[in-house]
């Protein structure tokens, strides 16, 4: 058989157009979401008398059975039959000949891929949505695990507040929340129908499109047809949704990178999320979290290619947006691959308690809360910053912890109430002063992880 163009190109084509211009080595992953389709708008053509009920069942019966070929491997791939959609196609005429031949009757490829493509996007943004569940989950009982341990919270990487180490895992969960509620917005927005649309301009054949966005599971019809066969806005959208994704993931495997290490020595990673040197004997390397933040590279560029795609193309389909597919289709593998990772090396991972708490007096993880402490006895605020910095100079001089100045030097800035102040000191102390709504206070926190076991559908005890 030949192309489905050969009444207006009968002289075939060159094998290197075909080998440049397929689309098939990637959009064969959309052969279920094709068939489901090509299922619906079969039906809608019989239901508007286009074809007959028994056409239309033989054209069902056979698309099934051209997806069980499929999955059992037992389909030929031929690049001179472009994508995916000409090769169901073209099998199903080799199955039922003349009825096969009116499968694509008010459709074009146009919007065909393009609701092929937002079937695809949802049903992997749902995917999505239950692994980012899933790496929430895995941060939720750690720190509940752990609700006890208070570690050094940093800015510019300096050691800056005592935090409950639960308090610092549920901004990832609150990350990624975000990332969650994104998703659902672009899938909210998509689920529109491009079927349809047919090239361009719609179709004087007398369709029913509602039938067939109901039959899909899409909330209306897309309204204009144009628009349809140009749109890839919700493709660069979910990929900038997977890309912050991979943004906070990139970031969670930075900061736990660094508390891997014998500097920082804050936590044990698994072992089987770790790997080896080929040379070195007793190195044990975050490789998994380092790939994790490479990866992020790679999303990142996807997102852009997207971008850079569709910027100058005029109405309506362009061949370019054939490229659309690798792109979107790597940044979600990826995305999925990193969180599917990250679930169980953040459940397996322990705490080095010890060495964590050894080292909490180091770095004046209290200052803040003897100024605060100053405040709360009437000194002004700029004043109270201004003695503390000068405490923190008379400590690092005498190397000890705040705690350990004399007495005299806080009666002096709060005359009769030095005790009082003095005895905000120490990490602990200083944590326990919390209270403001978001803080790291230790029932604030309590009631976090609560609120978010809760939401999360987990036994915590
Ligand atoms: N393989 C094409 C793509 O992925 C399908 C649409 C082709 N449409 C066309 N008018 N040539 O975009």
């Amino acid at each position: 058989m030949g192309k489905a163009w050969s009444g207006r190109l009968p002289e075939g084509t060159d094998r290197r157009v075909e080998q440049f211009t397929e689309s098939i080595s990637f959009d064969h992953r959309l052969y279920r979401e094709d068939i489901e389709g090509s299922r619906a708008h079969a039906s809608m053509l019989a239901h508007v008398g286009i074809i007959t009920s028994e056409e239309a069942d033989q054209l069902d019966k056979t698309l099934v059975t051209i997806r069980d070929e499929i999955e059992k491997g037992d389909f030929t791939y031929d690049i001179s039959l472009e994508d995916i959609h000409m090769h169901i196609e073209r099998r199903l005429i080799e199955l039922v000949g003349d009825t096969g031949r009116k499968l694509h009757t008010a459709r074009s490829r146009n919007d065909q891929v393009a609701t092929d493509l937002k079937l695809w996007v949802r049903k992997h943004l749902d995917l999505l949505d239950s692994r980012l569940e899933a790496v929430q989950r895995a941060f939720v009982t750690t720190g509940f695990r752990y609700k006890d341990v208070i570690v050094p919270a940093y800015t510019h990487l300096q050691r800056a507040q005592p935090v409950l180490v639960a308090h610092a895992l549920l901004a990832y969960v609150e990350k990624l929340q975000r990332d969650r509620d994104r998703a659902r917005d672009c899938r909210a927005r998509l689920n529109t129908l491009p079927l349809g649309a047919a090239a361009l301009a719609g179709t004087t054949l007398p369709i029913d499109r509602q039938f067939v966005a109901e039959a899909l599971g899409f909330d209306g019809v897309a309204a204009n047809s144009i628009d349809v066969s140009s749109d890839r806005d919700f493709a660069i959208e979910t990929v900038f949704v997977l890309t912050m994704v991979a943004e906070h993931l990139s970031s969670w495997a930075e900061e736990w990178i660094i508390w891997a290490t014998t500097e920082f020595d804050v936590l044990t990673l698994p072992d089987a999320f770790c790997t080896g040197s080929s040379i070195m004997p007793h190195k044990k390397n975050p490789d998994i979290l380092e790939l994790i933040r490479g990866k992020s590279a790679r999303v990142i560029g996807d997102l852009q290619s997207l971008l850079v795609l569709v910027k100058a193309l005029p109405l309506a389909y362009n061949r370019d947006l054939q490229e659309d597919k690798p792109p979107l289709f790597d940044a979600m593998e990826t995305v999925l691959a990193c969180l599917e990772l990250a679930e169980p090396l953040i459940a397996e991972t322990t705490l080095n308690r010890e060495s964590i708490a050894e080292r909490l007096p180091e770095g004046f993880l209290d200052a803040t809360t003897l100024m605060e402490q100053l405040i709360k006895v009437g000194v002004p605020m700029r004043s109270a910053h201004e003695a503390v910095g000068g405490l923190v100079r008379e400590a690092i001089e005498r190397q000890c912890t705040l705690a350990e100045l004399d007495l005299e030097l806080f009666e002096a800035l709060a005359p009769g109430k030095g005790n009082d102040v003095k005895s905000s000191l120490g990490v602990e102390r200083a944590l326990a002063a919390f209270q403001s709504e978001g803080s790291t206070a230790p029932e604030r926190v309590e009631k976090q992880l609560r609120i978010w076991g809760k939401r999360l559908g987990l036994e915590l005890s």
